[in-house]
C-alpha cells in the first residue's frame, strides 16, 4: 500500500527518483535500463571534467581522519550537514510518503528502500511485493552455516558471529565463481546483484539464529513466511512476531538506517574491500567489523548502557539538573557522550527525529521511563556539549534513540543491537557494491605520507 500520494513535484524533480504507478518489473530489469545512463554520465565526467577541482587536500585532512575530504563516489545517498540524509534526492519524510509499507503496516519496508537505493526509482507496490517474495524464497540458511553458527561459543560477541557467518556465506558466491570462469567486466554487476540479493535474503535468518543461540538456546526458530516482508520475517524469527509495534519500529529503523552516504567507516570499508573484486559477502563482512566499533555501530549498545547507568545512579530523582550533572561527570572522566556528535552532521539527525516521532505517536512508549530519560537527555545534552566546546556537533545522532525503543518492547539484550544495524546497513553497502561493478570503478589506492614526507612537501 502507498502511504500517501503526496510526493511533490519538487521531490520528483530531484535526482531521478520517480513513482512508476503500473510497473511490475524486476529490480534487475530496472537496473538494465538505468545502468547505461549512469555509465555514460561517468564517462562524461571523466572525459570532460576529469581535471575539475572539488576541493583542496590540507594537512588537517591527512592527519584528521580525512574528515570532509571529497574523495569517493557513492551513488545511493548524499548527506548534507544541516539537512541530513537524502536517498536519491528524497528525505526521510519524502520516503515515508512515497515508499511502500507492509500489508497492515504504515512504516517503510527494507525492500522498498533497497529498490530506491539500487535503482534511484520509487518501486510500485507490485514491484515491492515481488522483491519481498523473491527474498523470502531465498532466505533459508545453508546447513553448513547453521552448523558453523551453532558451533560458536554463545559468549562470542554477536557482531563477531555475524561477520563470520556473512564471510562464510561466500562459499555460495556467484560473483567469485563467475570471475574464476573468466567473465567480462561488463557482466560483473549481474553476479554482484545476484550475490547481494542472496545475502540480503539470508541476513535475517543468520541474525536471528545468532540471537537464538546467545539468548534463547534450544528455542525453535519459526520458518520463513513467503508472504511476509524481510523485516516481518526477521522479527518473527527473533521470536517477537506477535508484537506489531516492534515489527513496525524495526521496519522503520532498518529502512532509514540502511545507508548514510559512503564515507562512514562501514560503508567505506565495504567499498574499499569490494574494489579489490573481493565478493559482496567478504566486502560486507569487512564492513560489519567496522560497524562493531564503539564510535560507529556499537554506539547504539553504548547509549543504552550509559542511559541505564544514569537511571540507576539518579534513581527516581530525574531532573534536568541531575542529567546535566551526569553529562558533565561523563565528559570530565574523558568519555564521549554516546549517541551525540557526528562526523558530518551539524544538526539533529533526521533519523533520530523520525524515531522520536514514532515514540511520540505511541502513549505507551512515551510513558516508559527509559524513553522519557532519552527525551530529557536530548533536552539538556546539546547545551552541555556546546559549553564543553569540543564536539563540532552537539546534537543527537540516530543511536541516541534507537536502543531505548527496543528495550521497551522487550528486546533487552543490548549487545545484540548492532547486529540489527548490521542487517540494515547491508542495504546501502550492497547497493554500492553493485554500482561500483556496473561503473567499473578501479581498486582504491590513495597516497599515504609520513610526517617527514608531509614536512618536506610543505617546505617545497
Ligand atoms: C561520531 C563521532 C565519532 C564523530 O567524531 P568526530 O568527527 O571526530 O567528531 P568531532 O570532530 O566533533 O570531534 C572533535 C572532538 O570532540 C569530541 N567529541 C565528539 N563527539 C563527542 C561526544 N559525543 N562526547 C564527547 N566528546 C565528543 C571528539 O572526541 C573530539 O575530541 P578530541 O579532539 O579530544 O579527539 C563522535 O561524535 C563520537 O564519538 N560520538 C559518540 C559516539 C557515537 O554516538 N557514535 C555514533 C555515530 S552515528
Amino acid at each position: 500500500m502507498f502511504r500517501s500520494t503526496a510526493v511533490s513535484a519538487r521531490h520528483v524533480s530531484r535526482g531521478f527518483a520517480q513513482r512508476r504507478l503500473a510497473s511490475t518489473k524486476t529490480v534487475k530489469e530496472v537496473l538494465d535500463e538505468v545502468i547505461p545512463k549512469k555509465q555514460l554520465q561517468l564517462k562524461q565526467l571523466k572525459t570532460e571534467h576529469g581535471q575539475a577541482v572539488l576541493g583542496d587536500v590540507k594537512v588537517e585532512h591527512v592527519v584528521g581522519g580525512m574528515r570532509g575530504l571529497k574523495a569517493m563516489l557513492w551513488e545511493a545517498s548524499v548527506l548534507d550537514p544541516n539537512e541530513g540524509i537524502r536517498f536519491h534526492g528524497l528525505t526521510i519524510p519524502d520516503c515515508q510518503n512515497a515508499l511502500t509499507a507492509a500489508p497492515g503496516g504504515k512504516e517503510i519496508i527494507a525492500e522498498s528502500m533497497f529498490w530506491l537505493l539500487l535503482t534511484g526509482k520509487v518501486p510500485t507496490e507490485a514491484e515491492t511485493r515481488q522483491l519481498s517474495r523473491q527474498l523470502a524464497e531465498k532466505g533459508d540458511l545453508p546447513e553448513y552455516i547453521e552448523k558453523l553458527i551453532d558451533s560458536l561459543p554463545p559468549t562470542l560477541h554477536p557482531m563477531t558471529q555475524l561477520g563470520m557467518g556473512v564471510a562464510a556465506l561466500n562459499h555460495e558466491s556467484k560473483f567469485q565463481e563467475a570471475y574464476e570462469r573468466g567473465i567480462k567486466k561488463s557482466e560483473y554487476w549481474t553476479y554482484a546483484l545476484e550475490d547481494s540479493l542472496n545475502l540480503l535474503a539470508r541476513l535475517p535468518a543468520l541474525a536471528a539464529r545468532i540471537y537464538r543461540n546467545v539468548y534463547n538456546p534450544g528455542k525453535p526458530i519459526p520458518k520463513i513466511n513467503k508472504d511476509l516482508d524481510l523485516v516481518g520475517n526477521y522479527v518473527n524469527m527473533l521470536g517477537y512476531g506477535d508484537n506489531h509495534d516492534l515489527t513496525e519500529y524495526l521496519r522503520l529503523y532498518i529502512a532509514i538506517h540502511g545507508d548514510h552516504e559512503g564515507g562512514n567507516a562501514s560503508a567505506h570499508t565495504s567499498h574499499l574491500v569490494g574494489s579489490t573484486l573481493s565478493d559482496p559477502y567478504l566486502s560486507y563482512a569487512a564492513a560489519l567489523y567496522a560497524l562493531a566499533g564503539p564510535l560507529h555501530g556499537l554506539a547504539n549498545q553504548e547509549v543504552l548502557r550509559w542511559q541505564m547507568n544514569m537511571q540507576k545512579e539518579l534513581g527516581d530523582d530525574i531532573t534536568h539538573e541531575n542529567i546535566e550533572d551526569y553529562l558533565w561527570k561523563t565528559l570530565k572522566s574523558g568519555q564521549v557522550v554516546p549517541g551525540y556528535g557526528h562526523g558530518v552532521l551539524r544538526y539533529p539527525d533526521p533519523r533520530f527525529m523520525a524515531l522520536q516521532d514514532f515514540c511520540e505517536s505511541r502513549p505507551n512508549l512515551l510513558a516508559d521511563p527509559i524513553v522519557q530519560l532519552v527525551k530529557k537527555t536530548y533536552e539538556v545534552a546539546p547545551a552541555v556539549l556546546k559549553e564543553h566546546g569540543k564536539t563540532k556537533n552537539p546534537f543527537p545522532n540516530v543511536d541516541a534513540a534507537s536502543g531505548c525503543v527496543l528495550y521497551h518492547y522487550g528486546l533487552t539484550e543490548f549487545k545484540y543491537y548492532t547486529v540489527i544495524f548490521g542487517v540494515s546497513r547491508a542495504l546501502g553497502c550492497l547497493t554500492q557494491y553493485v554500482w561500483s561493478r556496473a561503473l567499473g570503478l578501479p581498486i582504491e589506492r590513495p597516497k599515504s605520507l609520513s610526517m617527514d614526507a608531509i614536512e618536506k612537501l610543505i617546505k617545497q
